[in-house]
């Protein structure tokens, strides 16, 4: 059974951890970020493809994935729920696409839409927060038998250990020092997390410009977002409180305190998901894992199935 050396921490490195472990494989994860300080922790991590491509794709690995995460929802201590989330337009009639009709979703009533939007749909998705399904994902990782090695930022995918047999590369954004992948591009997202609001009892997502959303928890409440092409992770105040006034607009409700801000950068690739595998320059097979954009949590266990598939073939 080949050994894994996996690139990253984020929700997809920790999902293809898991899912090795769990089936015996001696696995290792070396990290130059863990937890809360990676792009998954500042994700808003509702299930939703966003922000990734291609579409023939990316909707059969998330609809895989979300069939995992409704099963995860049975243990509370996993961090996932399950939560009504509306979709919006502020502009036209939503068409509600084919995967949301495959789960159950339904146009909004007229009643049911705030004055800023035209239209919209809904339907019960998946809702991980990240502040729990992080750690969820890494205490399962361990308990299998699999290590993980934080502060370790590689220069070259052929510096994990050469005791490893196989290499995954779930490097997010960092892939683009380790491959030098010209296609993978820092989609900037800058989220403030506020105060539990109870006027908000769904998620509330409108993707067309400004980008929107607000997203309740249990501890918190996430209101985003912008998406711009950028690598800077410093907080930029001017958004934040253009996030704080659309969102509260759009609530009717007073601007709620600022609790936290946070900043990640997307890891989109223009040609779609690297979902590939081959040799490194040692020999070595190498599954590439990255380049899901905004879509992190929502196509973790349908590509992590995929790259043991492929790891296993070729191996
Ligand atoms: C985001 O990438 O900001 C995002 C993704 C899914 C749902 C909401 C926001």
């Amino acid at each position: 059974m080949p050994s894994i050396g996996i690139i990253g921490a984020g929700v997809s490195g920790l999902t293809c951890g898991v899912l090795f472990a769990e089936r015996g494989h001696k696995v290792s994860i070396f990290a130059e970020k863990t937890g809360q300080t990676t792009t998954s922790g500042a994700a808003a991590a509702l299930w939703f493809p966003y922000d990734a491509e291609p579409a023939e794709k990316v909707i059969p690995w998330a609809l895989a994935t979300f069939e995992m995460l409704v099963e995860l929802t049975r243990n509370v201590r996993t961090g996932v729920s399950m939560i009504e989330l509306r979709q919006f337009s502020r502009t036209n009639q939503v068409q509600i696409p084919e995967w949301a009709t495959s789960l159950g979703a339904k146009f909004l009533e007229a009643r049911l839409l705030p004055g800023a939007f035209q239209s919209g749909f809904s339907l019960r998705v998946p809702l991980m927060d990240t502040t729990t399904y992080l750690d969820h994902l890494a205490d399962r990782f361990v308990a299998a038998g699999g290590e993980l090695h934080e502060d370790r930022r590689l220069e070259r995918l052929e510096d994990v250990d050469a005791k490893f047999d196989v290499v995954l590369n779930c490097a997010g954004i960092g892939a683009q020092h380790l491959t030098g992948d010209a296609d993978l591009e820092p989609h900037r997202g800058q989220v403030a997390i506020v105060p539990v609001i109870d006027q908000v009892p769904c998620a509330i997502v409108c993707n067309d410009p400004p980008l929107t959303y607000v997203i309740p928890r249990k501890n918190d409440c996430v209101w985003g977002g912008t998406n711009e092409i950028s690598n800077n992770l410093d907080i930029d105040s001017t958004l934040t409180s253009a996030i704080i006034s659309e969102c509260s607009r759009l609530l009717k409700i007073e601007p709620p305190p600022i609790l936290n801000q946070r900043v990640g950068l997307r890891p989109f690739r223009k040609s779609g998901v690297r979902l590939e595998s081959g040799r490194l320059a040692d020999g070595r097979i190498v599954v590439h894992n990255y380049g899901h954009g905004g879509s992190g949590f929502t196509l973790s266990w349908g590509c992590a199935d995929e790259v043991f598939r492929l790891s296993t073939r070729q191996a």
